[in-house]
């Protein structure tokens, strides 16, 4: 049987059924910011990578002016590829947030975006609630993405620390591009923190249409011939293989804990997907989507890998509607 003969799997989900817009996507499965592409906007994808197939991109996060980044190395080890044909499971980035700014991003990247099929959302980073805010009020008007996503793995210059470590600061960014946003609001999260329950029901009580679980776990390696850290910056995110199971007791605790609440919302998983298993595991968890990351950088094609499987997977197991598996692990 090949994919196109199980078709009967209805996989289409909706990111944002409180939003009058909504957020329908055709499939699950989405590639996560930072990892469209060798540099998160495209770079080493051919055409053959037809982007529509996918439920939806976010190209990397964009701040209110252009960043250079971190100093190199920025990764660990050098090679994904190499790294996950090796079965490492540590994966480490320390990227720096390189970008144009959105100025840039809404003048020369949207109408491309617009241009194209692919459903596009636009992930925005500031240092402050303020920026927040104005930076939701730039996109106001602008075409070419079907909704935002809050990196909230941002330090907030007033408060020091990131927005996603606090309930509060939290809900003050959400609410602050809440006033703007004319499309669904997605929040992603940190998994560092002592308990995610809060800062996700603060960031629906704010307005989040999704919430999105989660970014990167800080973490260092250290060459001890050499003594040094092995990243320019010295620390960097952990993503991959290391971070999965840890992403999917997040959605899950998250999902049960906003269950049957005024604060359910859909869940997109993200962290360490690499098969249709793993993407699975975190829909049984209770997530609506998934976003592929690290494994984009391992092999371009990943994430159209993973949605084909994920076809066969369901076909084969009579299947019918991806929604039935969402929240149905068995404990
Ligand atoms: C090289 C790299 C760059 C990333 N850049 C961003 C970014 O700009 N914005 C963001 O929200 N997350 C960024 N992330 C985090 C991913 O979107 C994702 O949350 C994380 O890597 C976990 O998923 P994974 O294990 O599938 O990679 C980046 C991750 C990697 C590996």
């Amino acid at each position: 049987m090949s994919a196109t003969e199980m078709a009967a799997t209805n996989l289409s989900v909706d990111l944002a059924p409180r939003h009058p817009r909504r957020l329908k996507l055709s499939n699950p499965v989405m590639i996560a910011s930072g990892t469209l592409g060798y540099d998160g906007y495209g770079r080493g994808l051919t055409p053959e990578m037809d982007l529509s197939r996918l439920g939806a991109v976010i190209p990397k996060t964009v701040t209110r002016q252009p960043r250079e980044g971190n100093p190199e190395p920025r990764w660990y080890p050098d090679s994904f590829r190499v790294a996950r044909e090796q079965g490492e499971p540590v994966l480490l980035n320390a990227i720096g947030l390189t970008n144009p700014g959105i100025e840039t991003a809404l003048s020369d990247l949207a109408p491309q975006w617009a241009a194209g099929d692919a459903t596009v959302l636009l992930s925005l980073s500031a240092d402050s609630v303020d920026q927040f805010g104005e930076m939701a009020k730039m996109t106001g008007g602008v075409a070419g993405f079907a909704g935002i996503e809050l990196n909230l793995s941002c330090p907030n210059v007033e408060q020091g620390d990131l927005f996603s470590y606090s309930a509060k600061a939290t809900a003050q960014a959400v609410a602050a591009v809440k006033d703007y946003a004319e499309t669904p609001v997605l929040v992603k999260l940190a998994p560092n923190v002592p308990d995610i329950i809060p800062i996700a029901q603060a960031a629906v009580g704010a307005g989040a249409d999704a919430l999105t679980i989660s970014n990167t776990i800080p973490a260092m390696t250290i060459d001890v011939e050499t003594r040094r850290p092995v990243l320019g910056n010295i620390t960097g995110g952990l993503s991959g293989p290391g971070l999965h199971p840890v992403a999917v007791a997040l959605v899950y605790r998250t999902a049960q804990a906003l269950k049957g609440t005024s604060a359910e919302v859909p869940i997109i998983g993200v962290g360490g997907i690499f098969t249709a298993q793993d993407a699975l595991e975190f829909i049984l968890a209770g997530a609506t989507a998934v976003q592929v990351g690290s494994a984009n950088l391992a092999d371009l094609w990943a994430p159209f890998k993973i949605l084909e499987e994920m076809e066969i997977f369901l076909g084969e197991r009579g299947i019918t509607d991806i929604k039935e598996l969402i929240g149905a692990v068995e404990v």
